[in-house]
C-alpha cells in the first residue's frame, strides 16, 4: 500500500523544472535579463561592479562576444577565482578582465567609455554574509561609473533589502538617484510589490547625454 501511494506522488524531475518555469517575470533578475538582452550587443564594453559568483559577468561576456570587453570587480579573491574558473569553462576569458579590488576604483582601471554596467549589491551568496556592499562605496562607484558612461549607456543596480544594512543602502541609493538631473538621466525603479520577504529592487539609469 505504502509503495503505491509513494508512486502516485512522484513527479519526474523534467516536469518539476517545467512547473517552476511557468512565469517569465517573477523577480528583478528576469527584468535584468531582458534589459541585458535588449541593450548589450557584440563588441560592447561593460562593467560588472560586483562579480560575486560570476552570473552577471558570464551573461555580459556572452553578449559582448570576443570583440567586446567586460571589466569585473570584486573585493573578495574567492569571487574572482570562482568566476575565472566558470569563464574558462565557457571559453569567455578572452573578453573578460577580472579585478580583485573595490568598484570605487573603477576610474583607476577603466580608461575607456562604457556601454553598460551592473551592480548587483549585497553579499556573496554561499559565503561571508558580513562582507557586503555599503551605501557610501556603492554611491561613490555609481557616480564614477556615470562619468564613464556613453550617451544612451545604461547602469543597472540591484538592491537587496532583507539583510542587515541592505535597506539603508537601498534608501541611500534611491535618494542619490532621485536627485540626479532628469535632463541628463532617465531613471526608473522596479519592484515586485505583491511579493513577501523583501524582494530586491532594480534601478535602471540611462544616460541621456543632455546638459543641465
Ligand atoms: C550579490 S553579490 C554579486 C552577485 C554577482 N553579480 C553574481 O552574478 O553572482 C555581491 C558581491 O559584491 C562584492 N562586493 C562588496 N563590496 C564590494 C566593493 N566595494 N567592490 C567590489 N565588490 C564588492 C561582494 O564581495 C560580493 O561578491
Amino acid at each position: 500500500m505504502e509503495i503505491s501511494y509513494r508512486k502516485r506522488i512522484e513527479i519526474p524531475e523534467s516536469i518539476i523544472g517545467e512547473l517552476l518555469m511557468k512565469d517569465n517575470l517573477n523577480n528583478v533578475i528576469s527584468i535584468e535579463d531582458i534589459l541585458i538582452d535588449k541593450f548589450v550587443h557584440s563588441g560592447y564594453v561593460c562593467l560588472d561592479g560586483t562579480v560575486g559568483n560570476g552570473n552577471d559577468t558570464i551573461k555580459l561576456a556572452q553578449k559582448v562576444g570576443k570583440n567586446g570587453k567586460v571589466y569585473g570587480f570584486d573585493i573578495q579573491e574567492i569571487a574572482i577565482e570562482i568566476t575565472k574558473e566558470k569563464l574558462a569553462k565557457a571559453d569567455l576569458l578572452l573578453q573578460t578582465i577580472l579585478i580583485n579590488d573595490s568598484h570605487t576604483n573603477v576610474d583607476k582601471y577603466i580608461k575607456e567609455t562604457l556601454d553598460f554596467a551592473i551592480f548587483n549589491l549585497g553579499y556573496l551568496p554561499g559565503s561571508h554574509k558580513e562582507i557586503t556592499t555599503t551605501a557610501s562605496t556603492t554611491i561613490e562607484s555609481i557616480e564614477k561609473t556615470l562619468g564613464l558612461l556613453k550617451e544612451n549607456g545604461i547602469i543597472l543596480v540591484i538592491s537587496y533589502i532583507g539583510h542587515s544594512g541592505g535597506f539603508e543602502e537601498y534608501q541611500s541609493v534611491q535618494n542619490y538617484l532621485s536627485a540626479l538631473d532628469q535632463k541628463k538621466y532617465n531613471i526608473f525603479e522596479a519592484s515586485f510589490i505583491n511579493q513577501i520577504n523583501n524582494p530586491p529592487r532594480l534601478f535602471c539609469i540611462e544616460n541621456r547625454g543632455g546638459k543641465s
